[in-house]
């Protein structure tokens, strides 16, 4: 890896420069950091786990019309994508209540919501990633309205595919986490990853509510069995393509 030219490099993958101007190449790292990196670890296996189902769930979400920045994987760590300018939004969609929106609101964690929340945050570490509001997006000059609309559909949209899909795996999307970006065409691209890294997970057939947790609530909460959780989430996706 060291003789490539790195792009960027974040908390949970390294971006590499290619002979072609418009892809790039990730690397996904077994590196896991959590509450703005405040925790740091490792979860053996986490970067081929991840690659895998990333490269899977943006390979059915491209069947189903949902533009993704995905090419291929050269190698089990390692993934070309398209070359975009990333809006710097975290797009979150909630199915049922957990995490931060329990913290925020003091709705019980599972609670269901009665129709899907989006939300958008801020992606800067310095300011601990808050929670935006439109007029905010706007203010900041983050995204423009027709983005904001195209986003939320685009979320909701996804979340109705993946949230069938993990259903047949026997899993339900409690939330997840999505980054998009900007290829040199103005195409608005799914970008980053979808993993048990940027998801909330639970096991339908695991009634205990730590038990159920298959994502990185198992590393933030130290629940142990984070690389068995990670690598059963693995098996179904692939099981279930
Ligand atoms: P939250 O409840 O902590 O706001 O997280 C919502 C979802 O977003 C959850 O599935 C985890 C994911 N997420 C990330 O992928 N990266 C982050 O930095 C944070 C805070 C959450
Ligand atoms: N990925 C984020 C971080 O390290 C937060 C998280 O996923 O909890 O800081």
């Amino acid at each position: 890896m060291s003789n490539k030219e790195k792009f960027y490099e974040g908390k949970a993958k390294i971006l590499y420069a290619t002979e072609n101007p418009e892809v790039l190449l990730t690397y996904y790292k077994d590196e896991a950091t959590a509450f703005n990196a405040q925790k740091r670890g490792s979860i053996a296996g986490k970067g081929e786990i991840n690659c895998k189902i990333s490269s899977y769930l943006f390979n059915l979400l491209e069947k189903k019309g949902i533009p993704t920045h995905f090419i291929d994987c050269p190698s089990a760590k390692e993934m070309r994508v398209k070359k975009v300018k990333i809006l710097p939004l975290e797009v979150v969609v909630r199915n049922i209540a957990a995490g931060s929106l329990c913290k925020q609101t003091g709705l019980a964690e599972g609670t269901v919501l009665k129709k899907p929340l989006v939300e958008f945050y801020y992606k800067n570490d310095e300011l601990g990633d808050p929670l935006l509001t439109s007029d905010r997006i706007l203010i900041m000059e983050l995204a423009t309205p027709e983005q904001i609309e195209q986003l939320r559909t685009l979320a909701l949209r996804i979340n109705d595919i993946l949230s069938e899909f993990f259903l047949n795996c026997g899993i339900t999307l409690v939330d997840f986490k999505l980054e998009f970006g900007i290829d040199s065409a103005g195409n608005l691209l799914l970008a980053d990853e979808i993993s048990p890294d940027t998801c909330r997970l639970w096991d339908n057939s695991e009634k205990d509510p730590n038990r159920r947790v298959m994502d990185k609530d198992r590393f933030r909460r130290d629940l142990g069995n984070v690389e068995e959780a990670y690598r059963r989430v693995l098996e179904r996706v692939s099981f279930n393509l």
